[in-house]
C-alpha cells in the first residue's frame, strides 16, 4: 500500500491574488508528481483553501482529483471549513457535531483522521481518539493537520501551534504502540520523534517557512509531497521535491 500525502494547497478563489503564488499551478503539478510514483490512495492534509473555507474553491479541486481515477481521503486544516468540505466531497456521513474526522484502516495499519480545524483536538474527538486508540494495541497511523507537538520551527511554534497539542501527545504517549502522526501545517520538512510518538511533518504545496527564523520568513518556494508506503508491517516514508 502507497500513500501520496498532498498538503496546504492554499488555493485562493478565482482571480484571488495568493502572494505571488500560481497555487492552482502548483496544485496540478504536484497531483501529476503524486500520482507519478503510482499510490494506492492520495491524502489530501489541509489546508486547501488560501484564506478560509470556500464552497467555489472545493468545487475547483473535486474534479482534478475526481479525473484521476484514484481514491483519495481528505482532512480539514484551519484554511478550511470541515461542513463545507464534507458537502463538497460527500463525505456527510463522517461528520459529528460538524467536526470531520474519521476512522479508515489501511488494511492491518489502522488509521485515524483527526480535524483540528480550530486549532486544538476538540474535548469529544479526544473522547474518541481515546476509545479508538484504545481497540488496538499495537500499531497506528494517524492524520491531522496540526502537529501534536511543538516541531522546533520558531515563528510556528510561537505562533501557531496546536493548542492542546501536550494534552494529545499525553494521550498518544500512553499507547503501548507507535504511533505514527503525519501532518502539514507547518510548511517544512520535518521528523520529530517523542517516545513512541514519531510525527511526521510534510511540506507545503504554496512556500515552506523558515526552521529557525523568529519573525515570519519563507525559506523556499520548492514543492514536495511525502510518499508513505507500509510493506511487509513496515512503513517507509520519504518526501519527494518537485524541481
Ligand atoms: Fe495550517
Amino acid at each position: 500500500m502507497r500513500i501520496a500525502q498532498i498538503t496546504d494547497f492554499h488555493i485562493g478563489k478565482e482571480g484571488e491574488d495568493t502572494h505571488g503564488v500560481d497555487v492552482r499551478a502548483n496544485f496540478l503539478k504536484i497531483l501529476e508528481a503524486a500520482c507519478a510514483v503510482n499510490p494506492d490512495e492520495l491524502m489530501l492534509s489541509g489546508d486547501l483553501c488560501f484564506d478560509k473555507g470556500e464552497a467555489e474553491i472545493y468545487d475547483w479541486i473535486r474534479p482534478h482529483l475526481e479525473k484521476l481515477g484514484l481514491p483519495y481521503r481528505l482532512i480539514s486544516g484551519n484554511h478550511d471549513d470541515p461542513q463545507l468540505m464534507a458537502k463538497a466531497f460527500a463525505l456527510d456521513p463522517l461528520l459529528k457535531s460538524g467536526e470531520l474526522y474519521y476512522r479508515a484502516d489501511y488494511g492491518p495499519f489502522p488509521a485515524l483522521f483527526l480535524d483540528t480545524t480550530l486549532y486544538a483536538v476538540s474535548a469529544t474527538q479526544l473522547n474518541w481518539l481515546s476509545d479508538q486508540l484504545a481497540t488496538h494495541s499495537g500499531d497506528w497511523i494517524i492524520f491531522m493537520h496540526h502537529p501534536p507537538l511543538l516541531a522546533g520551527v520558531k515563528y510556528m511554534d510561537d505562533n501557531y501551534p496546536l493548542k492542546n497539542h501536550a494534552e494529545v501527545l499525553a494521550l498518544l504517549q500512553k499507547q503501548p504502540g507507535r504511533i505514527h502522526v503525519f501532518c502539514g501545517h507547518y510548511h517544512v520538512d520535518r521528523v520529530v520523534a517523542a517516545g513512541n510518538v514519531t510525527v511526521y511533518v510534510t511540506p507545503s504545496c504554496f512556500f515552506q517557512i523558515h526552521p529557525y527564523a523568529t519573525a515570519f520568513t519563507v525559506d523556499h518556494y520548492r514543492i514536495g509531497f511525502r510518499e508513505i508506503e507500509l510493506r511487509d508491517g513496515h512503513l517507509l516514508t520519504t518526501i519527494r521535491y518537485l524541481d
